[in-house]
């Protein structure tokens, strides 16, 4: 048997698009990429400070900014084509921007209106699903152009398989990355794309570090054994790695990242 027939593909380039990287998980995933040698695409909609913040606080040269709010007509497709513009050539992307969970957009269904219900579940289809899955088929059109290997990893929540009482659109919408990921991991598998998850529990970040300073703290910190949350760095640590061509064989996996808070079967 030739040898070559059991490794990975060694040409998917170093370089990567991150979305939503204005702070938080995409920040720490662009400095863990870029810790790599990858140069990265900080990609931001609104937060333009943080994505310069993000920019200069990375390692090697040649990264860039990419701005776009994906819900807006042709913003993926155009997302997609700036980043590879810019870097020549996209080999991984990570779609991680998204609306999470936090007061303002609560929807408890026994305790929210209708509107608010409703205006949940679409903006979270719209970001979280719908952005990722159009982003998601631009970067894979460049790269079965350009014939090259790539990977793709979705950043979805424990939130998908323990339930989110107070936020249901947030949890459907990242149980639908997941299911997403799944079905282009196979779709993809033959062009050379690697597609994989992490579903994330409570992390660190700007976004929830009012809920870690509150009263509820102690609640959030016991849910994992370990009596903390995750830092934003232990999870684009995973995720550089599910990247990295070398974890290919993972194509198609959901990686749970709870600190043993969710155990699923
Ligand atoms: N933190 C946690 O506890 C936790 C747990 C599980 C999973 N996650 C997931 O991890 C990821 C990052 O979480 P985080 O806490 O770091 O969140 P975050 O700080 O709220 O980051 C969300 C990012 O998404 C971008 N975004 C939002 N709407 C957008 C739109 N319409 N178009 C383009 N970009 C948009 C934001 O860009 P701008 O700032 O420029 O608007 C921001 O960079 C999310 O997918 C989240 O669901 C987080």
């Amino acid at each position: 048997m030739d040898v070559t027939e059991t490794q990975p593909r060694a040409d998917q380039p170093l370089t990567a698009l991150v979305t939503g990287a204005s702070g938080g998980i995409g920040r720490a995933t662009c400095q863990a990429l870029a810790a790599r040698r990858y140069r990265v695409a900080v990609h931001w909609a609104v937060n333009g400070d943080g994505a310069r913040e993000t920019l200069a606080s990375l390692p090697g040269e040649g990264h860039l900014l990419v701005r776009g709010d994906l819900t807006e007509p042709g913003a993926p497709e155009r997302v997609v084509s700036d980043a590879g513009d810019g870097l020549g050539a996209l080999g991984v992307l990570v779609n991680n921007a998204a609306i999470a969970t936090g007061p303002e957009n609560r929807h408890h269904p026994a305790e929210c209106s209708f509107a608010d219900w409703s205006a949940a579940f679409r903006g979270m289809i719209d970001v979280n699903l719908r952005a990722a899955a159009d982003v998601s088929y631009w970067f894979a059109r460049q790269a079965i152009e350009a014939g090259h290997a790539a990977s793709i990893v979705n950043v979805g929540s424990r939130g998908a398989f323990r339930g989110e009482p107070e936020h249901p659109a947030y949890a459907a919408t990242k149980a639908a990355l997941h299911a997403l990921g799944q079905s282009l991991a196979v779709a993809l598998a033959p062009h050379g794309i690697v597609v994989t998850s992490v579903a994330p529990g409570f992390t660190a970040t700007e976004r929830t570090a009012d809920r870690l300073a509150g009263a509820g703290r102690e609640r959030i910190t016991a849910q994992s054994p370990f009596g903390r949350v995750a830092s934003a760095e232990e999870v684009a640590h995973a995720i550089a790695h599910l990247a990295d061509p070398a974890s290919s064989w993972a194509s198609g996996a959901i990686l749970d990242l709870n600190g043993a808070s969710y155990l699923r079967s």
